[in-house]
């Protein structure tokens, strides 16, 4: 049925429903449904203490917006293609509730300045629940650490076995990358907290508004102070998409950890049952899933920030219905981000470590080889020296089997008259990671301050 659009005043003729569809929002925008009314109260309240409009048609606005945030709660509302966007579905419902003095409320207001509050408001509104979720997940890790700080286990570099480790420095690392995380998210604030409304179409209006009142009813920290900048500025949601990439990015990496741990060939962790899954043909099998899918989802919160780059790129100023394709990415990494961080806690909680396994894991490795360089450093000899007398140790080792712990004094002093029996005491694991201790080093007193500066910085969110 051909509808007459609100904008159709110069218009003979109706879209085909099948093009109507196609630059239909509804679908997806009306996630911002909240938003768009919270933005028209705030809106028609200033139009009414500014005298643009008179009090009781205000009034009737108001209460007619009240009862559609109502229903929407009740879940009572019922969106159309034929009105486009949520935009018009909220005036179309409120044209029905109250008659055409609804159609006073887009006074000194366009689509343009509209949506992008609603935007502005619907990323101001996510970012405290992303940033509470990221606090909540460094607090599960946190717990790890402060468990683990005398877990020993092969740190690595190209996956090959490097040096020993403490297991509580090891998610200190993650609880750090998520840190900043959580500190880019707290900035992203600033950016998304500019009120665009009053921009109108593009250029102001010549109505006497009072823009920095809308924008302290909606909670905003400032005004837009260009209007073709704030109607056509998606910076914010490329901000939140690039930080949401950068998150995800850190949980893919953490995953793909957790999945290695959990394979038989390292056995260093298991999932809890809860956090894995079984296979419909080997009975055996059990598998992390949950690690993998969030390893796998990295894909399309980099998809969602390469598609607005792309949509914004190249767009001249001011409003283009390009920018329509802002929303649906922004929306689907949320959904992403916050089903990764929070499947991502509940598998942490539950994880079981083997320490038994970790602890083995650097007894016939060698990774105590620095620790006899250093030695031998510490007793004068140029170190480049000692690098190759210890990698011929080494070599040796590796062809006798025996560990660099277990080679008898004569052998190890046949490599240099400068080792003596406390030698042993350094090849241990536990003494090569204990006397770390320079700053930010895996010493298990420093990775103790760095819990203790963890608890501080959770304990300021809060
Ligand atoms: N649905 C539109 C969007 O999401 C609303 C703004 C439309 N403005 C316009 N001039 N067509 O961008």
């Amino acid at each position: 049925m051909a509808v007459k659009k609100m904008w159709g005043g110069r218009f003979n003729a109706v879209s085909p429903e099948f093009a109507q569809e196609f630059g239909a929002s509804i679908d997806f925008d009306q996630a911002m449904a909240a938003e768009d009314i919270e933005g028209s109260i705030a809106h028609v309240t200033m139009l009414g203490s500014t005298g643009i409009l008179p009090a009781g048609d205000v009034a009737k606005i108001k209460t007619g917006l009240q009862d559609i945030q109502k229903d929407l709660e009740a879940g009572k509302l019922e969106f159309t293609v034929a009105n486009e966007d949520i935009h018009m579905n909220i005036e179309a419902i409120l044209t029905q509730k109250i008659g055409p003095v609804a159609g006073k409320l887009h006074t000194a207001r366009s689509r343009n300045d509209q949506v992008a509050t609603d935007f502005h408001l619907w990323v101001c509104h996510r970012l405290p629940e992303v940033i509470s979720s990221i606090d909540g997940l460094q607090k599960v890790i946190l717990k790890l650490a402060e468990d683990n700080v005398e877990t020993i286990l092969p740190g690595v570099t190209h996956l090959q076995h490097a040096q020993p480790i403490s297991l509580g420095h090891y998610f200190m690392a993650y609880f750090s990358m998520l840190q900043r995380d959580k500190e880019r998210f707290q900035f992203n604030l600033k950016h998304a907290s500019i009120s665009p409304l009053g921009a109108a179409a593009l250029a102001g209006t010549t109505f006497p508004i009072d823009r920095q009142q809308t924008a302290d009813l909606l909670g905003f920290q400032s005004v837009y102070n260009n209007s073709l900048d704030a109607v056509s500025d998606r910076d914010f949601a490329i901000e939140y998409l690039s930080n949401a990439s950068m998150l995800m990015m850190h949980l893919s990496r953490l995953s793909e950890e957790l999945i290695i741990w959990a394979s038989y060939e390292y056995q260093y962790a298991e999932m809890d049952d809860a956090y894995a899954t079984g296979s419909s043909i080997m009975p055996q099998k059990k598998n992390a899933d949950y690690a993998e899918l969030i390893r796998g989802k990295v894909g399309r919160v980099y998809g969602d920030l390469t598609s607005l780059l792309t949509v914004m790129k190249g767009l001249p100023l001011a409003y283009n219905k390009d920018m329509q394709e802002d929303k649906e990415g922004v929306f689907d990494a949320t959904t992403t981000i916050m089903g990764s961080l929070h499947v991502m806690n509940g598998m942490l909680s539950t994880l079981h470590i083997k320490k038994d396994n970790m602890a083995a894991a650097v007894q016939n490795d060698f990774s105590n080889a620095t620790e006899l360089a250093d030695y031998l450093a510490t007793k004068g000899l140029p170190f480049r020296q000692a690098h190759a007398i210890v990698g011929k140790l080494v070599l040796k080792g590796i062809q006798t089997h025996t560990p660099l712990q277990d080679m008898p004094l004569s052998e190890l002093q046949a490599a240099s008259p400068l080792v003596e029996k406390d030698v042993y005491v350094d090849l241990d694991p536990k003494t090569a990671v204990e006397r770390r201790t320079s700053f930010g080093g895996t010493g298990f007193d420093s990775v103790r301050q760095q819990i203790a500066a963890g608890k501080k910085l959770l304990s300021e969110v809060e």
